[in-house]
């Protein structure tokens, strides 16, 4: 984002954090799609809290970007457009329905499948959303999607 201060800009330093874009922005878009050191992430603002993940789908790259956002079992979730898959904006888990099959007419119980979409921490700071990659020592099914379409990164940027 042209607007936000540069800071952090070495190649070297992509643990650090990166502004995306400003509060008062995301608070009408309601997302933010940008590319932090080569990686595609989105940061959601939902219910006055900003969320940052991988951008592409853990199941198989959707563009998680333009998911609808929904309250299921009480967290709430990205809709990946593709396959309808749910994913928690807080923890990056996967939701599924699990039907008992000793007990069929019993309605389907919400489970996770564990976290699968790779969460970023997100910061603000003078009004500038930062992103903070994650620790890629612990490896997420997202992670391949990300270095599939992982943009070169600018020495200047
Ligand atoms: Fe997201 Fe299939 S790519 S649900």
């Amino acid at each position: 984002d042209q607007n936000c201060p540069v800071e952090n800009t070495s190649k070297e330093d992509n643990d650090l954090p990166l502004c995306v874009g400003k509060i008062e922005d995301i608070k009408y878009s309601k997302r933010i799609s940008a590319t932090v050191y080569g990686r595609e992430i989105v940061v959601f603002y939902h219910e006055e809290n900003l969320h940052a993940m991988d951008l592409h789908c853990y199941h198989a790259g959707g563009p998680l970007h333009l998911g609808e956002i929904e309250d299921i079992n009480g967290q709430a979730c990205v809709i990946c457009p593709w396959h309808k898959y749910k994913i928690t904006l807080a923890t990056g888990e996967g939701l599924y329905q699990a039907i008992d099959p000793k007990h069929p007419s019993v309605m389907p119980k919400w489970c996770s499948k564990g976290m699968k979409q790779r969460i970023h921490t997100v910061t603000v700071k003078n009004g500038d959303i930062y992103v903070t990659l994650s620790d890629t020592s612990l490896s997420f099914e997202s992670d391949h999607y990300a270095d599939k379409y992982k943009k070169p990164v600018h020495p200047s940027l």
